[in-house]
């Protein structure tokens, strides 16, 4: 079997870690959570969460991952000698692997429709207005023909491996990623109706803050952002050096995260107000701000075209960013299957990419020809349910299942006061019981419901 792939540094694997997290969760998910739910309010608590919660059970991936270097499978399956956690470490294992494919397949439409957009104002301009109608109409021809597109461009990096794939186009797109957010903000500010939008996103509203749906919706939200839950930062941890302090690491990746998100924020919700100050609706008849596809495919174009001809530009960007955001997140989805099938069945890593790719693929059409029942049930199932769950399970093993000498010592590994460190003390407990009873209180309201 060919060597196991590493990053080249500490700066490579931020930014691939960092592409991951880095996504339409960010860029779309987070700006609308917030501003349905409390504005600033909102974001205190996901920041809390944020740190309280999701940055230890990542701690817990990337630890288990570097410790075990292996993929998600065989790493839980070896976190302990018993004969019953092996099996039910490899059961694990094989539920983040699926759940990474699910969230894969309807990702990759999603992320089809921020290419689509893409292209649209360059057809318009070159006059092929009605393959431009086509571009921004959904439907399933064009779903399919996109989420192929994308795919194959997920599929051809992910063959490249860790160094000459991932590590490297995440670190030639992530920088492109912050230039255009940045820009676009700027931009966006100086419309008129942009305040109106920045004092909803910034000025708290505590009403609905111990709502236990906003809190749910914040963990969730925490979870899908910092790509926890499904075994890709295991992964990507595997992937890391004994030499790196990883708690560090991993607290720089907890931040690039949440202040992307909270970037975001500023460009998103003051764009919607500009679209109002064009005419748009943002809000619904509900008084509900505009949040889901509407938002991006109907709001936010509607500012474009308020602009005359520098819209177009300005919409080739926005989706551009859109599609960069994806692609960085989706070739480390598409990492959990690969190095589960490439390393557990000794298959080549081409083949192994494009098998499971194109398997994949064939799930996201079938998900596009039956878009109104499947895409919210996958995307449903797949986030609410098994990306807490499972990161539930990551938690128990690090805390339960896990010899506490040797979780010490691998998360210690390479920081620089060894196993004194106060957080290498405090994290195995803390993993241990603090993270799994804080998922499981915000996840009980939703059990309960599920089964009255
Ligand atoms: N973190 C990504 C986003 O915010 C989504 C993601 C989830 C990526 C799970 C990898 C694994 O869009």
């Amino acid at each position: 079997m060919a060597a196991r792939g590493q990053f080249s540094s500490r700066l490579g694997f931020l930014m691939a870690a960092a592409g991951s997290a880095v996504g339409l969760g960010n860029i779309w998910g987070f700006p609308t959570q917030t501003a349905s739910n409390g504005g600033a309010a909102f974001v205190l608590v996901y920041l809390a969460l944020a740190f309280l919660l999701a940055y230890p059970a990542l701690m817990a991936e990337l630890t288990i991952g570097r410790a075990k270097r292996a993929n998600v499978v065989d790493a839980l399956g070896s976190v302990s000698t018993g004969k019953t956690a092996h099996y039910v470490g490899a059961t694990v294992g094989l539920a983040g692997v699926l759940t990474a494919s699910l969230i894969l397949s309807f990702y990759a439409i999603l992320a089809g429709w921020m290419m689509s957009h893409m292209i649209e104002p360059i057809a318009t301009l070159a006059g092929a207005t009605e393959t431009g109608t086509w571009l921004t109409t959904q439907g399933p021809g064009r779903d399919i023909i996109f989420t192929i597109l994308f795919s194959i461009l997920t599929m051809l990096i992910i063959v490249g491996g860790v160094r000459d794939g991932i590590e490297k186009w995440s670190t030639r797109l992530m920088p492109s990623l912050i230039t255009i957010l940045i820009a676009l903000i700027i931009y966006v500010l100086m419309q008129p109706g942009a305040m109106d939008g920045l004092k909803l996103y910034l000025v708290p509203d505590f009403s609905g803050i111990t709502n236990p749906d906003l809190l749910l919706s914040a963990m969730g939200q925490a979870f899908f952002s910092l790509s926890l839950g499904v075994g890709t930062m295991l992964i990507y941890g595997s992937y890391v050096s004994e030499k790196e302090n990883l708690p560090r690491l991993g607290a720089s990746l907890t931040l690039i995260d949440t202040g992307i998100a909270f970037t975001a924020g500023l460009l998103i919700i003051p764009a919607m107000f500009v679209a109002q100050e064009y005419g748009t609706t943002i809000y619904s008849e509900a008084g509900e701000l505009a949040a889901g596809p509407g938002l991006i495919f109907a709001v936010l174009p509607s500012v474009f075209d308020g602009m005359g001809a520098t819209g177009s530009f300005v919409a080739i960007a926005f989706f551009l960013l859109m599609s960069i955001a994806a692609l960085t997140s989706s070739i480390s989805m598409l990492e959990v299957p690969v190095s589960f099938v490439s390393e557990h069945f000794n298959i080549e890593r081409k083949i192994a990419t494009f098998a499971t790719g194109t398997a994949i693929l064939a799930f996201s059409i079938l998900i596009a020809l039956n878009f109104d029942t499947m895409f919210g049930f996958v995307a449903d199932l797949a986030t609410v349910y098994l990306e807490p769950l499972i990161g539930l399970a990551f938690c128990i093993f690090a805390g339960w299942l896990w010899n506490r000498n040797e979780a010490m010592k691998a998360i210690a590994a390479g920081h620089p006061d060894g196993e004194s460190a106060w957080f290498v003390k405090v994290w195995p407990w803390y993993v241990k019981v603090v993270c799994p009873a804080l998922i499981i209180t915000m996840l009980f309201p939703t059990v309960q419901k599920l089964f009255s």
